[in-house]
């Protein structure tokens, strides 16, 4: 298989996390005998740096003749006094408009080692495993905005609008998504206060008799909220707007223990692109201290999901697990006072591991 790959390194800790991304999907190819080309550019603060752009047209221009993009993360401390229009964050923005992505899978899945560090209780964590499906390409993130000044006072506002072919596109992917899971739909919006909400309401609803074999619920956003704390094993897939889908999927991450362990994928009218949820961390940045699980995990769906390489991304996810038996941790996920691991030493102990369990599965089969 040959395939061409943009990574979008970007800000904070998305170089070290995208390192680890890049060096998984390098040996899955070099053990299997595919051809993975990378292809580096600038995006966000970086990006303003070099080429005094968010985004580039150089880097638009590659994703859009790539077979997927990885991205790392953007933004910090360094570019927070500019406009919005012109933030690290709005190169993302645009990338995600530009490649036409308005659909966002963010997997949130109990890894087993890691069952202790979640902040809830045993009886409430369950199996936790749920998708949450976020409109990407629409809602207030793309809504009109500015500012006024009426009488020495300064306004500003932001507007959230959704149209139906909008709302229909994306409950289609969550629709099709619980229909090839456990056929139970959440859709979570605040259909008691806000008109677009109404609309979305009403289209969900439409298209749930299109999909009579799965279950669909409607919940309200702040309830849901709620819900995810007290019992987040009752859902399977949420579906959502773009703004409730990035505030809910940060808490359903809490909930299995880090951020940093959520990984994501975005569709849309030309190549998919893969990113860890986490941002770019501007705390841990340069320590060599970030979590390189959720970027790993966005490698690994981006071989199974988009490629069809079920075997290759088992191998890496199924490596990962070992070493985290073994009670290897970054920082983020280390229980109190246990050891904790640097990112490049946790990726050096899972390549190792990788390698262990490649040569294992030559000599004795897979799943031996
Ligand atoms: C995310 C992030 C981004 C978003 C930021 C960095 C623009 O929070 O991917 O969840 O809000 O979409
Ligand atoms: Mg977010």
């Amino acid at each position: 298989m040959k395939k061409s790959i943009v990574l979008l390194p970007g800000d904070g800790i998305g170089p070290e996390v995208t390192r680890a991304a890049a060096t998984v999907l390098r040996e899955a190819g070099h053990e299997f005998h595919h051809q993975f080309e990378f292809e580096e550019f600038p995006i966000g603060g970086a990006a303003i740096d070099a080429a005094g752009a968010p985004l580039p047209n150089a880097t638009l221009d590659a994703c859009r003749k790539a077979d997927a993009i990885f991205l790392g993360a953007v933004g910090g401390p360094k570019w927070d006094a500019l406009p919005v229009g012109k933030r690290p964050e709005s190169g993302l923005l645009a990338l995600r408009q530009g490649l036409g992505l308005f659909v966002n899978v963010r997997p949130v899945k109990l890894l087993e080692p890691l069952r202790l560090i979640s902040p809830l209780k045993p009886e409430r964590l369950g199996d936790l495993d749920l998708e949450i499906v976020r409109e990407l390409a629409g809602g207030m993130y793309f809504g009109e905005r500015g500012t006024t000044h009426e009488k020495g006072i300064e306004r500003a506002f932001d507007t959230e609008s959704y149209s139906t072919p909008e709302i229909e596109r994306i409950a289609a992917f969550a629709f099709t998504r619980a229909e090839a899971r456990s056929r139970r739909l959440c859709s979570v919006d605040k259909a008691n206060v806000l008109s677009s909400s109404q609309l979305w309401r009403r289209t969900v609803t439409a298209m749930g008799t299109v999909y009579p074999n799965v279950k669909l619920e409607h919940m309200y956003v702040d309830n849901a909220a709620m819900q995810l704390t007290l019992k987040p094993t009752q859902f399977d897939v949420m579906l959502s707007t773009n703004m409730f889908g990035d505030i809910l999927s940060d808490e359903a991450a809490a909930l299995v223990g880090s951020i940093g362990l959520i990984p994501s994928a975005s569709f849309g009218t030309s190549a998919p692109m893969f990113e860890p949820i986490h941002g770019s961390a501007p705390s841990l940045s340069g320590k060599d201290m970030a979590n390189p699980i959720g970027a790993i995990l966005s490698a690994t769906m981006m071989l199974r999901d988009t490629f069809g390489l079920s075997l290759e991304a088992d191998w890496a996810e199924q490596s990962l697990v070992r070493v985290l038996n073994t009670g290897v941790r970054t920082a983020d996920i280390a229980e109190p006072g246990k050891k904790t691991v640097a990112c490049s030493v946790f990726n050096d102990m899972l390549h190792d591991e990788m390698q262990r369990t490649f040569e294992h599965a030559e000599k004795y089969g897979w799943g031996v």
